[in-house]
């Protein structure tokens, strides 16, 4: 079965064909990041005009990579939340007008379990061994920093969220402050290999009683460290080998915690801030379980995603009307409070 995906939450316009959830056939990417640059991060109004440029060319290139037409289509999967209302827009107008055009079933995916869905996506011929349950998700992201129990397909339950910046507006904002541009993750983690972890002191904050995390005041700390360092050669390098450890240890921390509390027998990194070298690698020698990411380019905004979260759903029978609204702050999974934990 091919599901066409299609994704607009944020700054990258994408079209991919996936088969059967998990082989990709196709797989665009229009990235706005070069346009967003000069203004240090995504401006909304920018971000939906350009969509609206480059969605159908997008779509066109994704089933002319396949190597198919529309009638071989099976089904369409969407992201309609969460992100930027304006550019959401785009991509689930042009969905419901493919979908009523062709005649295809519509499939709504959240974004979020766009991101979860990545880690099983591999090329024809490069099979990797399929999800098993349940299943800790650190989703991390410009947006989110969520901790999600996956239980079966589909079957989300978020247990810990951001009380305040999510990780990967932490790297962007920090990069930011130390002139390395946006976007702030790849910044950082190249500058960082220049530089010692340790050199200066930054916080791992940590939520009394709670796997929640907390980033506003590690970057406040950055910003006085870089405020103090206004008569002396700011050591960049340093900061951000700091920074990006103190990030690490937490998320890894609370993930690991967390896969203990509720049994998780597998743990998935997801979302942008998934591609960050050091988080992989101490997240792995952190825990026993098996611990899956995806490939640098299924880690950030891709319509891969989209389409392999969509056929897990569509075989769910949850198909989405012609009347499908974006919803731009939806959230992902039910609340933590129905699953009970093993180890308190
Ligand atoms: O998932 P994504 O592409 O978009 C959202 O859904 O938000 O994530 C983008 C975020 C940005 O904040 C970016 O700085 C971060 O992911 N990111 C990274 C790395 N690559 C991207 N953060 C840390 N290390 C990286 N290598
Ligand atoms: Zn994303």
């Amino acid at each position: 079965m091919r599901v066409l995906g299609i994704e607009s939450s944020c700054d990258e316009t994408a079209a991919a064909v996936v088969e059967d959830g998990r082989i990709v056939l196709s797989d665009v990417i229009a990235s706005q990041a070069a346009i967003h640059a000069r203004y240090g991060g995504v401006v909304p109004e920018v971000a939906s005009r350009h969509h609206i440029e480059s969605m159908a060319p997008v779509v066109r290139q994704a089933l002319d990579d396949a190597g198919l037409d529309f009638a071989d289509l099976d089904a369409i999967g969407v992201t309609y939340g969460p992100g930027l209302a304006g550019s959401l827009l785009v991509g689930v107008n042009t969905a419901k007008a493919l979908a009523f055009a062709r005649g295809l079933p519509l499939v709504a995916v959240n974004h979020l379990a766009g991101h979860v869905y990545a880690g099983w996506l591999h090329q024809r011929g490069a099979e990797a061994p399929p999800p098993r349950f349940p299943l800790l998700c650190l989703i991390v992201s410009g947006a989110h920093s969520d901790l999600t129990l996956m239980t079966g397909h589909w079957q989300f339950q978020r247990l810990a969220r951001t009380r305040d910046d999510a990780a990967g507006e932490a790297f962007d904002k920090v990069s930011r402050l130390l002139g390395l541009g946006y976007p702030g993750g790849p910044a950082i983690e190249a500058a960082a290999r220049a530089g010692r972890p340790g050199v200066v002191d930054l916080p791992r904050a940590e939520i009394k009683d709670s796997l929640d995390f907390s980033f506003s005041g590690l970057k406040t700390a950055v910003l006085r460290l870089v405020q103090a360092q206004r008569a002396v050669p700011p050591a960049t390098a340093d900061l951000a080998a700091e920074f990006q450890a103190a990030v690490v240890d937490t998320l890894v921390r609370n993930t690991v915690r967390a896969a203990d509390r509720f049994g998780a027998v597998e743990i998935l990194l997801a979302g942008g801030v998934a591609a960050n070298r050091m988080l992989r690698e101490r997240l792995a020698s952190a825990t026993q379980l098996p611990v899956r990411w995806p490939r640098p380019r299924w880690c950030t905004d891709n319509a891969a995603m989209v389409a392999a979260a969509g056929y897990y759903r569509y075989k769910l029978g949850q198909l989405a009307g012609l009347d499908l609204d974006l919803d731009a702050s939806r959230k992902l999974g039910l609340n933590a409070a129905t699953i009970p934990a093993l180890h308190p």
